[in-house]
Protein backbone atom coordinates (compact mmCIF):
# COMPACT_ATOMS: atom_id res chain seq x y z
CA UNK A 1 0.00 0.00 0.00
CA UNK A 2 1.42 2.81 -1.39
CA UNK A 3 0.63 6.30 0.16
CA UNK A 4 -0.89 8.62 -1.81
CA UNK A 5 0.64 11.36 -4.16
CA UNK A 6 -2.04 14.36 -3.23
CA UNK A 7 -2.57 15.74 -0.07
CA UNK A 8 -5.15 14.63 2.93
CA UNK A 9 -6.78 17.43 4.97
CA UNK A 10 -9.15 16.73 7.81
CA UNK A 11 -11.25 19.08 9.66
CA UNK A 12 -12.29 18.79 13.46
CA UNK A 13 -13.90 20.32 15.83
CA UNK A 14 -17.09 20.58 17.93
CA UNK A 15 -20.37 21.83 16.55
CA UNK A 16 -21.03 25.11 15.32
CA UNK A 17 -17.11 25.71 15.31
CA UNK A 18 -17.59 26.48 11.18
CA UNK A 19 -15.66 23.68 9.49
CA UNK A 20 -18.20 24.26 6.36
CA UNK A 21 -17.39 27.33 5.68
CA UNK A 22 -13.73 26.71 5.93
CA UNK A 23 -13.70 24.30 3.70
CA UNK A 24 -15.51 25.63 1.02
CA UNK A 25 -13.22 28.80 1.53
CA UNK A 26 -10.35 26.60 1.53
CA UNK A 27 -11.83 24.55 -1.58
CA UNK A 28 -12.43 28.24 -3.38
CA UNK A 29 -8.90 29.23 -2.67
CA UNK A 30 -7.22 26.14 -3.76
CA UNK A 31 -9.15 25.77 -7.19
CA UNK A 32 -8.45 29.55 -7.71
CA UNK A 33 -4.61 28.54 -7.55
CA UNK A 34 -4.98 25.43 -9.87
CA UNK A 35 -5.24 22.72 -7.54
CA UNK A 36 -7.40 19.60 -7.68
CA UNK A 37 -9.48 19.89 -4.84
CA UNK A 38 -11.63 17.03 -3.62
CA UNK A 39 -14.22 18.02 -0.58
CA UNK A 40 -15.96 15.09 0.86
CA UNK A 41 -17.19 14.50 4.87
CA UNK A 42 -18.47 12.21 7.10
CA UNK A 43 -19.96 9.99 8.04
CA UNK A 44 -20.75 9.31 4.69
CA UNK A 45 -18.69 10.38 1.39
CA UNK A 46 -19.61 7.85 -0.48
CA UNK A 47 -23.06 5.61 -1.28
CA UNK A 48 -22.58 3.28 1.05
CA UNK A 49 -21.54 5.19 4.02
CA UNK A 50 -23.97 8.01 3.19
CA UNK A 51 -26.76 5.12 4.19
CA UNK A 52 -24.59 4.82 7.24
CA UNK A 53 -24.95 8.21 8.48
CA UNK A 54 -28.45 8.09 8.03
CA UNK A 55 -28.64 5.15 10.23
CA UNK A 56 -26.48 6.99 12.81
CA UNK A 57 -27.75 10.32 12.62
CA UNK A 58 -31.27 9.48 13.30
CA UNK A 59 -29.91 7.59 16.28
CA UNK A 60 -31.51 4.40 14.42
CA UNK A 61 -28.55 2.66 16.15
CA UNK A 62 -28.61 4.29 19.49
CA UNK A 63 -30.42 1.15 20.56
CA UNK A 64 -27.18 -1.57 19.66
CA UNK A 65 -24.82 0.54 21.94
CA UNK A 66 -22.16 2.45 21.37
CA UNK A 67 -19.15 -0.38 20.54
CA UNK A 68 -21.67 -1.46 17.33
CA UNK A 69 -22.48 2.55 16.74
CA UNK A 70 -18.19 3.05 16.44
CA UNK A 71 -18.19 -0.37 14.30
CA UNK A 72 -20.90 1.44 12.13
CA UNK A 73 -18.94 4.60 11.68
CA UNK A 74 -15.65 2.53 11.17
CA UNK A 75 -17.67 0.42 7.94
CA UNK A 76 -18.38 3.93 6.61
CA UNK A 77 -15.11 5.42 7.15
CA UNK A 78 -13.33 2.03 5.18
CA UNK A 79 -15.88 2.71 2.33
CA UNK A 80 -15.33 6.16 2.60
CA UNK A 81 -11.38 5.59 2.36
CA UNK A 82 -11.48 2.59 -0.16
CA UNK A 83 -14.10 4.19 -2.99
CA UNK A 84 -12.86 8.08 -2.80
CA UNK A 85 -10.50 9.38 -0.84
CA UNK A 86 -7.91 6.93 -1.63
CA UNK A 87 -8.44 7.08 -5.22
CA UNK A 88 -8.58 10.73 -5.79
CA UNK A 89 -5.22 10.64 -3.94
CA UNK A 90 -3.94 8.79 -6.06
CA UNK A 91 -4.83 11.18 -8.38
CA UNK A 92 -2.90 13.94 -6.87
CA UNK A 93 -6.42 15.81 -5.34
CA UNK A 94 -5.94 17.69 -2.62
CA UNK A 95 -8.67 16.10 -0.30
CA UNK A 96 -10.51 17.81 2.11
CA UNK A 97 -12.70 16.26 4.45
CA UNK A 98 -15.35 17.24 7.30
CA UNK A 99 -14.54 14.85 10.36
CA UNK A 100 -12.30 11.79 9.96
CA UNK A 101 -11.09 9.48 12.65
CA UNK A 102 -10.17 11.84 15.16
CA UNK A 103 -14.13 12.16 15.83
CA UNK A 104 -14.36 8.46 16.46
CA UNK A 105 -11.56 9.02 18.93
CA UNK A 106 -13.32 11.70 20.73
CA UNK A 107 -17.41 10.58 20.39
CA UNK A 108 -17.01 7.06 20.09
CA UNK A 109 -14.23 6.61 22.49
CA UNK A 110 -13.72 9.78 25.14
CA UNK A 111 -17.35 10.73 25.78
CA UNK A 112 -18.81 6.93 24.61
CA UNK A 113 -16.69 5.38 27.21
CA UNK A 114 -15.35 2.67 24.90
CA UNK A 115 -11.56 1.48 25.26
CA UNK A 116 -8.89 3.02 23.47
CA UNK A 117 -7.48 -0.24 22.01
CA UNK A 118 -10.78 -0.98 20.45
CA UNK A 119 -10.78 2.81 19.22
CA UNK A 120 -7.75 1.59 17.69
CA UNK A 121 -8.26 -1.46 15.68
CA UNK A 122 -11.02 0.39 14.26
CA UNK A 123 -8.70 2.80 13.08
CA UNK A 124 -6.54 0.60 11.40
CA UNK A 125 -8.97 -0.84 9.85
CA UNK A 126 -11.47 1.80 8.84
CA UNK A 127 -8.43 4.13 7.76
CA UNK A 128 -6.08 1.17 6.08
CA UNK A 129 -3.28 3.12 6.14
CA UNK A 130 -4.61 6.32 5.05
CA UNK A 131 -3.71 8.65 7.20
CA UNK A 132 -4.28 12.81 7.47
CA UNK A 133 -1.28 15.27 6.31
CA UNK A 134 -2.75 17.95 8.15
CA UNK A 135 -6.12 17.75 10.69
CA UNK A 136 -7.57 21.01 11.26
CA UNK A 137 -9.22 21.06 14.65
CA UNK A 138 -11.24 24.72 14.85
CA UNK A 139 -11.43 25.09 18.47
CA UNK A 140 -14.34 27.00 19.78
CA UNK A 141 -15.74 27.11 23.45
CA UNK A 142 -18.36 24.17 23.33
CA UNK A 143 -20.85 26.95 24.61
CA UNK A 144 -19.99 29.41 22.01
CA UNK A 145 -20.19 26.58 19.23
CA UNK A 146 -23.95 25.16 20.41
CA UNK A 147 -25.25 28.80 20.44
CA UNK A 148 -23.81 29.05 16.87
CA UNK A 149 -24.80 25.71 15.52
CA UNK A 150 -29.17 26.51 17.52
CA UNK A 151 -28.68 29.40 15.36
CA UNK A 152 -27.99 27.90 11.72
CA UNK A 153 -30.39 25.20 12.96
CA UNK A 154 -33.15 27.92 13.22
CA UNK A 155 -32.18 30.45 9.91
CA UNK A 156 -32.55 26.85 8.41
CA UNK A 157 -35.37 25.87 10.05
CA UNK A 158 -33.97 23.42 11.12
CA UNK A 159 -34.73 24.31 15.33
CA UNK A 160 -35.52 21.80 17.66
CA UNK A 161 -34.56 18.96 15.35
CA UNK A 162 -30.56 18.32 16.85
CA UNK A 163 -28.84 15.10 15.41
CA UNK A 164 -28.06 11.89 17.48
CA UNK A 165 -24.93 13.51 19.09
CA UNK A 166 -25.97 17.15 18.89
CA UNK A 167 -28.22 16.73 21.89
CA UNK A 168 -25.82 15.91 24.29
CA UNK A 169 -25.41 18.26 27.53
CA UNK A 170 -22.92 21.08 27.26
CA UNK A 171 -20.35 19.17 29.39
CA UNK A 172 -20.63 16.34 26.87
CA UNK A 173 -19.50 18.99 24.18
CA UNK A 174 -17.15 20.82 26.40
CA UNK A 175 -15.10 16.86 27.12
CA UNK A 176 -15.24 16.52 23.17
CA UNK A 177 -13.21 20.12 23.10
CA UNK A 178 -10.76 19.25 25.24
CA UNK A 179 -10.80 15.64 23.78
CA UNK A 180 -9.66 17.34 20.27
CA UNK A 181 -7.01 19.64 21.49
CA UNK A 182 -5.21 16.73 23.55
CA UNK A 183 -4.99 14.82 20.49
CA UNK A 184 -3.61 17.94 19.37
CA UNK A 185 -0.86 17.66 21.58
CA UNK A 186 -0.09 14.09 21.14
CA UNK A 187 0.18 14.80 17.49
CA UNK A 188 1.66 18.15 17.00
CA UNK A 189 3.22 16.97 13.46
CA UNK A 190 -0.42 16.55 12.05
CA UNK A 191 -2.59 18.40 13.81
CA UNK A 192 -2.65 22.12 13.72
CA UNK A 193 -5.22 24.00 16.66
CA UNK A 194 -6.32 26.85 14.77
CA UNK A 195 -8.94 29.25 17.05
CA UNK A 196 -12.35 29.42 15.43
CA UNK A 197 -13.76 31.78 17.42
CA UNK A 198 -11.76 34.61 15.55
CA UNK A 199 -13.28 36.46 12.44
CA UNK A 200 -13.85 33.95 9.54
CA UNK A 201 -10.94 35.97 6.76
CA UNK A 202 -8.95 35.19 9.65
CA UNK A 203 -9.16 31.56 10.16
CA UNK A 204 -9.60 31.08 6.45
CA UNK A 205 -6.03 32.84 6.45
CA UNK A 206 -4.44 30.40 8.86
CA UNK A 207 -5.86 27.41 7.44
CA UNK A 208 -4.52 28.71 4.08
CA UNK A 209 -1.23 28.89 5.48
CA UNK A 210 -0.68 25.81 7.31
CA UNK A 211 -1.86 23.49 3.79
CA UNK A 212 0.52 26.14 1.71
CA UNK A 213 3.05 24.92 3.90
CA UNK A 214 2.71 21.55 3.60
CA UNK A 215 2.24 22.04 -0.73
CA UNK A 216 5.48 23.43 0.23
CA UNK A 217 7.30 20.65 1.76
CA UNK A 218 6.13 18.81 -1.48
CA UNK A 219 2.66 17.34 -1.65
CA UNK A 220 0.23 17.38 -4.09
CA UNK A 221 2.38 17.47 -6.86
CA UNK A 222 -0.29 18.92 -9.68
CA UNK A 223 0.12 22.47 -7.69
CA UNK A 224 0.48 24.75 -10.33
CA UNK A 225 0.66 28.57 -8.57
CA UNK A 226 1.06 30.13 -5.28
CA UNK A 227 -1.92 30.02 -3.80
CA UNK A 228 -3.78 33.36 -2.96
CA UNK A 229 -5.62 34.39 -0.01
CA UNK A 230 -9.71 34.68 -0.59
P1 LIG B 1 -22.94 16.48 10.88
O1 LIG B 1 -24.39 16.71 10.56
O2 LIG B 1 -22.06 16.08 9.76
O3 LIG B 1 -22.51 17.80 11.56
P2 LIG B 1 -21.19 18.46 12.08
O4 LIG B 1 -20.00 17.72 11.51
O5 LIG B 1 -21.31 19.86 11.59
O6 LIG B 1 -21.26 18.36 13.56
O7 LIG B 1 -22.90 15.46 12.07
C1 LIG B 1 -22.03 14.46 12.22
C2 LIG B 1 -22.21 13.96 13.64
O8 LIG B 1 -21.64 12.65 13.74
C3 LIG B 1 -21.50 14.84 14.64
O9 LIG B 1 -22.36 15.08 15.74
C4 LIG B 1 -20.32 14.01 15.09
C5 LIG B 1 -20.74 12.60 14.83
N1 LIG B 1 -19.63 11.69 14.50
C6 LIG B 1 -19.25 10.70 15.41
O10 LIG B 1 -19.85 10.58 16.48
N2 LIG B 1 -18.22 9.85 15.07
C7 LIG B 1 -17.55 9.94 13.89
O11 LIG B 1 -16.60 9.15 13.63
C8 LIG B 1 -17.95 10.96 12.97
C9 LIG B 1 -17.25 11.09 11.65
C10 LIG B 1 -18.99 11.81 13.31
Amino acid sequence: MTQAKGLFVTFEGGEGAGKSTQIRRLADSLRRAGHDVLTTREPGGSPGAEALRHVLLSGAAEPFGTAMEAILFAAARNDHVENVIRPALGKGFIVLCDRFMDSSRVYQGVTGDLPSDLIDALERIAINGVRPDLTVILDLPASVGLERAQRRAGEQGLAGDPDRFEKEELETHERRRQAFLEIASADPRRCRVVDASSEADFVARSVLDEVEERLARGHAASAKTTVGAT
